[in-house]
């Protein structure tokens, strides 16, 4: 079992080293890490965030464990040589199209949540992002028009290929939860949308045992705060995931407790190759000085042994592990408390 380790730019160095550090202490047997440059630290030892011997060991491995990329000092550069590249090219290149985003209310963290506790306490929900097309891979750029405005477009569209393959992720992850699906488009206003809505109700035909319902996206950040418990999975496409899944992490109590998995077709040994990262980012504000909260990446990396290693009973131990740590208290600066980047780590580690 390979794993490829990502750690990037800004906090993502440290809050990977912890993640790894859980990894290793279930001493799997026939298993190894092997680190790859991304992001801003790329860019300046090889000129390019995403250089070839990173994509070729993605390629080799089983699964990718992904710190965060974005570096302040890169932002002037050429947007094909910026760090956030890095990962759009990760998840194109590899067709990792299916990001599942899980927000969860942990027990005894509900003072934490941006939310009323009552409120806070029924989050259980999980979106499912399209993370291959949408404005996010259309055709864009900036120009000056013959008045000599300037003007900057993207393009945003879906194929209904790829609406469909991503609805059936959908739908096959209501199955396995309440049974509950909710669509989330602005149909109202886009084409790209009606598109979207139009073949979700096609492949609902095949999900008898689903409850579908469409949400324009406005209204479902309206209810995401007004009554997230009513959520079960959450399907919507690459741009409106990106916005919501921030805002469920602070519905939760923080960004810094939010896991994903970026899954493609490609199977391995024991699961679905994919990519596992934090949802947050890199964070150059705290970066190098122990403060961040490793538990999203650490979640992660159950994410990874659940999804791309087949090792379930792992997974478990490892949330178990960290919803312990919270419930006895243990809590980064992102949560009100003063733990430390290493302290959480071993915290983690003591509760496996
Ligand atoms: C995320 C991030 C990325 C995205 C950035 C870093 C390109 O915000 O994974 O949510 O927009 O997808
Ligand atoms: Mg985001």
């Amino acid at each position: 079992m390979k794993i490829a380790v990502m750690p990037g730019d800004g906090i993502g160095p440290e809050v990977t080293r912890e993640a790894m550090r859980a990894i290793e202490a279930l001493t799997l047997p026939n298993f190894s890490m092997t680190e790859a440059l991304v992001g801003g630290v790329a860019y300046k030892a090889t000129g390019h965030p995403l250089p070839p011997e990173t994509l070729e060991i993605a390629r080799d491995a089983d699964a990718i464990l992904f710190g965060a990329v974005g570096d302040p000092t890169c932002d002037a550069l050429e947007r094909h040589l910026r760090p956030e590249q890095a990962i759009l090219g990760l998840r194109k290149e590899l067709t990792l199209f299916a990001n599942l985003r899980p927000a969860r209310m942990f027990a005894g963290m509900e003072d934490a949540s941006a939310l009323r506790p009552e409120v806070a306490r029924a989050i259980d929900l999980l979106i499912v992002r399209e993370l291959n097309g949408d404005v996010y891979f259309g055709a864009k750029g900036h120009r000056k028009t013959e008045d000599g405005r300037r003007e900057g477009w993207d393009m945003m569209s879906y194929a209904e290929d790829e609406v469909r393959r991503i609805a059936h992720v959908g739908f096959r992850a209501a199955q396995g939860r309440r049974g509950k699906l909710c669509s989330v488009d602005k149909a109202n206003v886009l084409e790209t949308s009606q598109l979207w809505r139009d073949v979700v109700i096609e492949v609902a035909a095949e999900y008898s045992d689903v409850a579908l319902e469409h949400m324009y996206v406005d209204n479902a950040a309206m209810q995401l705060v007004r009554n997230p418990g009513a959520f079960d999975v959450v399907l919507t496409g690459n741009l409106f995931g990106d916005i919501l899944s921030d805002q469920a992490s602070m519905c939760v109590g923080s960004i810094g407790l939010l896991a994903s998995a970026s899954l493609g077709e490609r199977q391995t040994a024991h699961g679905t190759f994919g990519l596992f990262e934090p949802i947050h980012g890199s964070a150059p504000d705290i970066a190098g000085q122990g403060k961040a909260n490793p538990m999203a990446t650490i979640l992660s990396a159950a994410m990874l042994l659940r999804h791309s290693l087949g090792l379930e009973a792992q997974a478990v131990r490892i949330e178990a592990a960290v919803a312990k740590a919270l419930a006895d208290g243990v809590r980064g600066g992102d949560l009100g408390g003063t733990a430390g980047t290493q302290e959480i780590g071993d915290a983690v580690l003591a509760r496996l």
